[in-house]
């Protein structure tokens, strides 16, 4: 029983033709976002923001799910219901993110350890009472010089699975997130073979903790030459690094995959999800949980002003609906300027 309705609720997450949006950044993530259109990031911003993505008309077509932080969860629109409610009156499942961000691994220079499995248990409880159904846990994997190390791969992904295994006690589908950055200046090559490690570690670790597969999202990096690299891949490129090395990893049990953009641009992470779904017949629904590439325009159409709401949410819903058209891969770059 408790399985179906984490098998059930997995599937609606990565529901076809739609994709989660990733709108969990912590406090000092969003301030980082608001600096650049220069508003002041306080309690009733982020809730005024957070409101516009959430009543945008239509967005339900296009979004199956949305990933919120801890005070968000706590919000209400502005017509007085909480988020969570106001996101399932709407058919949208509302998520939660549970870890306490990547901390430096002691003893590893330049590497970090994702915290916050004490009291996991017990927060979730917590916010499954306040209406989440899914949660997210993002471990990152910097790729340099000497690193990653065994030891941050591995122990990254002990937490991962269990986190994993705490959120299906609790009835709630866990989004497990293992980011390679695209921070550095590695080839693509070397990308997939980091990520080739991290999903392996990962979905052994979630086997050693007896996760239930049919009941998780997976939501990884795509197999990229890093921002810095001086080689840069073609889109038709990294599709196929990234669906080859999927295909190696990833048992076909696991329903989704639902991508994080991770600095990608929004055109190239929806280009790149389009091509991967053009590939034929995938054993896993292949979706977005973007943050970033889901909400860049959207952030510089409203620039805090309340006469642009409308406008934004305009910018926010053709947004949804290109990465819904690339669902099926379906979606041409030469829309970017058509939609415009
Ligand atoms: P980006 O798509 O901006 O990488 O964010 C997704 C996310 O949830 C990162 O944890």
């Amino acid at each position: 029983m408790e399985k179906m309705a984490l098998e059930s609720n997995a599937a609606a997450m990565v529901a076809p033709g739609k994709g989660i949006l990733a709108a969990d950044e912590s406090s000092g993530t969003i301030k980082k976002r608001f600096d650049k259109i220069k508003l002041e990031s306080t309690s009733e911003s982020r809730r005024a923001y957070r409101d516009l993505l959430f009543t945008a008309p239509g967005a339900e077509k296009y979004i199956s799910g949305v990933i919120l932080f801890d005070e968000t969860l706590r919000q209400k629109s502005s017509d007085g219901r909480p988020f969570p409610e106001l996101l399932a009156s709407r058919g949208i499942l509302p998520g939660i993110k549970v870890d306490a961000g990547a901390k430096p691994l002691a003893g590893f220079p330049g590497e970090t350890i994702t915290e916050g499995l004490d009291g996991l248990r017990e927060r979730l409880a917590e916010y499954r009472g306040l209406g989440a159904r899914f949660a997210k846990w993002r471990a990152v994997i910097d790729i340099g010089a000497g690193i990653p190390t065994r030891y941050a791969i591995e122990g990254n992904a002990e937490a991962l699975a269990r986190y994993a295994a705490l959120c299906q006690e609790a009835a709630i589908v866990p989004i497990v997130e293992p980011e390679v950055l695209m921070d550095g200046d590695h080839s693509i090559e070397r990308c997939e073979e980091v990520t080739d490690r991290v999903l392996t570690t990962v979905f052994n670790a979630l086997f050693m903790q007896r996760v239930h597969l049919e009941g998780i999202v997976l939501k990884p990096n795509m197999v990229i030459a890093g921002k810095k690299c001086a080689v840069q891949a073609t889109p038709q490129q990294v599709a196929d690094a990234t669906l080859r090395c999927l295909r190696r990893r990833v048992p076909t049990a696991v329903p989704g995959i639902a991508f994080l953009s991770g600095g990608q641009s929004e055109a190239e992470a929806t280009l790149h999800l389009s091509l991967m779904n053009r590939a034929g017949a995938l054993p896993w629904q292949l979706s977005f949980s973007y943050g970033r590439a889901l909400q860049k325009s959207t952030i510089d159409a409203w620039r805090g002003e309340v006469s642009n709401v409308a406008a934004a949410q305009r910018t926010f819903l053709r947004r949804a609906r290109l990465n819904g058209l690339a669902r099926n891969g379906s979606y041409d770059a030469a829309m970017e300027q058509v939609a415009a």
